[in-house]
């Protein structure tokens, strides 16, 4: 319960215009991308937008004295609820924080605020010839902050990683309202534990994230973009793998299944061969065009000892962007495909990820579902998306039935429950099959010394 005087100092601290209270208003605040049902139990009390630090501070420190929970939260483009604020309370929305605060080109670093979109920070360091790789899916409209927050992924981490191999530092608001910065500008550091991983990854539980120092590299000189298609999924896969093998590294390695391909046709109004089984896309990259002719002419020699049927090299930027924009539309496309979808997020050793996509497929057999299989196929990370109609009786039982044994595929190879998108509310309750109760309880034990009344973003990852 947030009384009428703590609103009142809230609203000293960010000013009236920034603070949200009327249920139509909060109601945007109650869902992110992640398909949970939209429901008026997940509605904050109060939506507050500040824009710096200080004010974050102040408003922590608030509700910290009342006990009162907190959900930050960027721009809702995570996909397992993280940003709903499922206990209600504050959602404190750090969309104003925009500023980009400095470009250190010698030391290749930039240090931005939390709020700054993925795109933003890519785009400021392309024109100086400098590179930040991460590129979640939802790159145009995800910040930073909850990139940082979720450790995103993305589709070049094959050759470059993820969100956590570029964050060197973090200004965090605690739970109790103090201020600290974890990290910097050295390269090397061992000064105290290495808070600066902890917080990344960590989901809003340990703190505010409120600015990233994060690394860049430089620009590669050119880049393209191959399309390959398959007959054979086994082959699609079997053909990654061997890329990867033969050191012929893509910066991107994206396999599509034929349910996901079917979704694309639909969704964009294409033809696609009915014999094709799966589809993968390629980005390379390099410092000259003659090195991406070698890097394309091997990866299309090894294609075609898996017996591909058409190899596509992006002739033009457009062509590039297409074949891009495709890609990142595939969740919204497959979504359109049914009533609904559960898109899960498994993550699996590369050389499992032929054995893992044929586990899903007898998973789907079993129980009579639609599993569009598709994803980062480069670094194991795959996401299984069940089509479904949970109106019909008995599907729901059946969805989570399914999804429960697509994890224990992932489990039973090696692999773990996510690979980018976290845990929040929609894998909370299968955490324990991954981390087991001792592992859970070390979460606690973290849990306990950074948020000891439990405020922030009650209610998730365990
Ligand atoms: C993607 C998101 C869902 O890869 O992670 O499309
Ligand atoms: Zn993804």
């Amino acid at each position: 319960m947030i009384t009428e005087e703590i609103k009142l100092k809230v609203r000293d601290i960010v000013g009236s215009e920034n603070v949200l209270e009327s249920s139509v208003d909060c109601f945007g605040y109650s869902y992110d991308s992640s398909f949970v049902p939209m429901s008026a139990d997940n509605v904050p009390d109060l939506v507050v937008i500040p824009s710096t630090t200080e004010e974050i501070a102040a408003v922590m420190a608030i509700a910290h004295e009342h006990s009162i929970p907190v959900t930050p939260r960027g721009t809702a483009s995570g996909r397992t609820g993280g940003c709903i604020p499922v206990q209600g309370g504050i959602s404190l929305a750090l969309h104003r924080m925009t500023k980009i605060i400095e470009l250190d080109e010698r030391n290749m670093m930039i240090t931005v605020e939390a709020g700054v979109r993925t795109v933003d920070v890519y785009n400021f360091c392309a024109e100086k010839d400098l590179f930040f790789p991460p590129d979640p899916a939802s790159w145009k409209y995800s910040t930073i902050g909850g990139n940082v927050g979720e450790n995103a992924g993305g589709m070049r981490a094959v050759k470059y990683g993820v969100t956590s191999n570029y964050v060197m530092g973090l200004e965090v608001v605690l739970a109790d309202g103090s201020i600290i910065n974890t990290g910097g500008k050295a390269i090397k550091n061992v000064t105290g534990y290495n808070l600066t991983q902890l917080f990344t990854g960590s989901e809003g539980t340990l703190g505010v994230i409120t600015k990233a120092i994060l690394r860049l590299i430089p620009m590669p000189k050119v880049r393209n973009t191959m399309q390959l298609m398959f007959p054979s999924l086994d082959n699609a896969c079997n053909t990654i793998h061997k890329m990867l093998m033969s050191g012929a590294v893509p910066a991107a390695a994206e396999l599509m299944d034929r349910i996901s391909l079917q979704a694309v046709a639909r969704h964009r109004k294409l033809d696609i061969n009915p014999s094709i089984e799966a589809c993968v896309v390629v980005e390379i990259d390099g410092e000259s065009n003659e090195d991406l002719q070698k890097q394309a002419a091997k990866i299309d020699m090894i294609a075609n000892e898996f017996e591909v049927a058409e190899v596509r090299i992006a002739a033009s930027q457009q062509e590039v962007d297409e074949i891009w924009a495709i890609r990142r539309g595939l969740s919204s496309a497959i979504g359109a495909m049914a009533p609904n979808r559960l898109g899960e997020d498994i993550s699996v050793p590369r050389d499992a990820f032929p054995k893992t996509v044929r586990l899903i497929r007898k998973i789907a057999e079993k129980y009579n579902l639609t599993i569009a299989v598709y994803g980062h196929a480069g670094d194991g990370n795959i996401h299984p998306s069940v089509l479904c109609d949970l109106s019909k009786p008995g599907e729901e039982h059946k969805v989570h039935a399914a999804v429960d044994e697509i994890f224990d595929a992932a489990l039973s190879v090696g692999g773990t429950l996510s690979g980018e998108h976290g845990i929040g509310i929609t894998k909370r309750p299968h955490i324990a099959k991954a981390l087991g109760e001792s592992g859970i309880n070390a979460l606690k034990m973290v849990k306990q010394a950074f948020d000891p009344k439990g405020i922030l973003n009650p209610g998730k990852v365990w």
